[in-house]
C-alpha cells in the first residue's frame, strides 16, 4: 500500500473474531507496529485480564483500558488490536476515530463460541447465552465503524488481505 496511508489501523470487534492474530499478520504484512491493548493492560496491571476482573472489577479495567487507549493511538503507522468492549465507551470511540481508520471484524455466532474459552470474565455463567445477548447489546457500537469484515471460516492471512484491499480502495477514492 502506498506511503499516503499514515493513520492507524484499529481493529475492533466482539471476542474471539480474531483481532489480535488478524492484527499481528496485517502489521506484519504492512511494515508497521502491532499493538494489542489487552497485551497493555495486562502489563501495566501486572495481572492477567481474569485477574484484573476478580481482583479489581470491570471498571478499574475499563479505566486502564481508557488509558491505555490514550496512549497507543496518537502513534502513527500502527496496527492496534483493541479489546471486544473497548469501542462502546464513547471517548474510547472518539480518540479511535481521530486517530486511526476502525475495521470491526465480525464473526457467526457459533464460531464465537468454538474460538472463545470458558476465562472470559464476561462470558461467564453460560457461554452461548451470554455471547447472543452481549452481541446484541453491542450491535449499533460496532456499527460505528468505518468498515465491517466478517472472519467467519477466514484465516487471519485471508482476513488481513481483505483488510488491506479496503483499505487500498479506499485510499483510491473508489469506497
Ligand atoms: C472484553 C474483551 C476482551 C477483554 C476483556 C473485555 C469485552 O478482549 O478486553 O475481557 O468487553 O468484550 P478480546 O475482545 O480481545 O477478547
Amino acid at each position: 500500500m502506498s506511503s499516503k496511508f499514515s493513520k492507524n489501523i484499529i481493529l475492533t470487534g466482539f471476542m474471539g473474531t480474531g483481532k489480535s492474530s488478524t492484527g499481528k499478520v496485517l502489521a506484519s504484512k504492512m511494515g508497521w507496529e502491532f499493538i494489542d491493548t489487552d497485551q497493555r493492560i495486562v502489563e501495566q496491571a501486572g495481572l492477567s485480564i481474569p485477574e484484573i476482573f476478580d481482583k479489581f472489577g470491570e471498571t478499574y479495567f475499563r479505566e486502564i483500558e481508557k488509558k491505555v487507549i490514550k496512549e497507543v493511538a496518537s502513534g502513527s503507522h500502527l496496527v492496534i488490536a483493541t479489546g471486544g468492549g473497548a469501542i462502546i465507551d464513547i471517548e474510547n470511540y472518539e480518540i479511535m476515530k481521530r486517530n486511526g481508520i476502525i475495521i470491526c471484524l465480525t464473526a457467526e455466532e457459533d464460531e464465537i463460541a468454538k474460538r472463545v474459552d470458558d476465562s472470559r470474565p464476561l462470558l461467564k455463567g453460560g457461554r452461548s447465552g451470554r455471547i447472543r445477548a452481549l452481541m446484541r447489546e453491542r450491535d449499533t457500537y460496532y456499527r460505528r465503524a468505518d468498515f465491517t469484515v466478517d472472519t467467519t471460516g477466514k484465516s487471519p492471512y485471508v482476513v488481513a488481505e481483505e483488510i488491506i484491499d479496503l483499505l487500498s480502495l479506499r485510499e483510491d477514492g473508489k469506497i
